[in-house]
């Protein structure tokens, strides 16, 4: 049985090889530290773009010219974001608020980070609808992502 299994296993993790190694290679010359901050930095940006968006939602702000700067901003940034979490740049190498669940569960990590670019896309979208509360309500399933990875892959303070 094992043995049958066994090349399909091995092109597997020829593959993965493959693909971390890719991952890694475009910031290979950079240092953990730097990454971390770098990363640090996208994060607050996607908070700042989300703080804009909200101050419209509630009605603090009316008005919508720049709607559609912030969620193309957020859908840019979430696109390849896994690339900016090296397998060197843990809680075990450096101070980080990434949980060691980021690179043990890489591929779940992937996925709620190409959720995030499909929802936000959905929300450039949702800027061109008449009906806010459709932006609105895609606003929330925005948060909602943000908020789903935090839960499994963020300290909590
Ligand atoms: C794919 C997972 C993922 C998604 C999606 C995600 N984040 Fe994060 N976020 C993280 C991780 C992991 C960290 C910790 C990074 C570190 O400290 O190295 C983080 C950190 C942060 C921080 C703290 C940054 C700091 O100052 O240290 C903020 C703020 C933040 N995220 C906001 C957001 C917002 C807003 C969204 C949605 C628009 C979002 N994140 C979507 C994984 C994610």
């Amino acid at each position: 049985m094992l043995r049958r299994f066994r090349p399909v296993l091995m092109a597997g993790s020829i593959l993965l090889v493959a693909f971390a190694s890719s991952v890694d290679a475009d910031l290979a010359d950079n240092t953990a530290a730097d990454v971390v901050m770098y990363r640090q930095l996208l994060m607050k940006s996607l908070d700042v773009h989300m703080a804009g968006i909200a101050a419209l939602v509630e009605n603090k702000i009316d008005y919508w010219g720049h709607a559609r700067a912030h969620a193309e901003a957020i859908r840019g940034i979430s696109r390849d974001m896994p690339v900016v979490f090296p397998h060197w740049t843990g809680p075990d190498a450096i101070e980080t608020q990434a949980l060691s669940s980021v690179w043990k569960d890489w591929q779940a990590f992937r996925s709620s980070s190409a959720e995030l670019t499909q929802q936000a896309a959905l929300l450039v979208e949702a800027t061109g609808s008449i009906d806010r509360r459709v932006f609105q309500l895609q606003y929330q399933k925005v948060r909602e992502t943000c908020d789903g990875c935090h839960s499994a892959f963020m300290k909590a303070d």
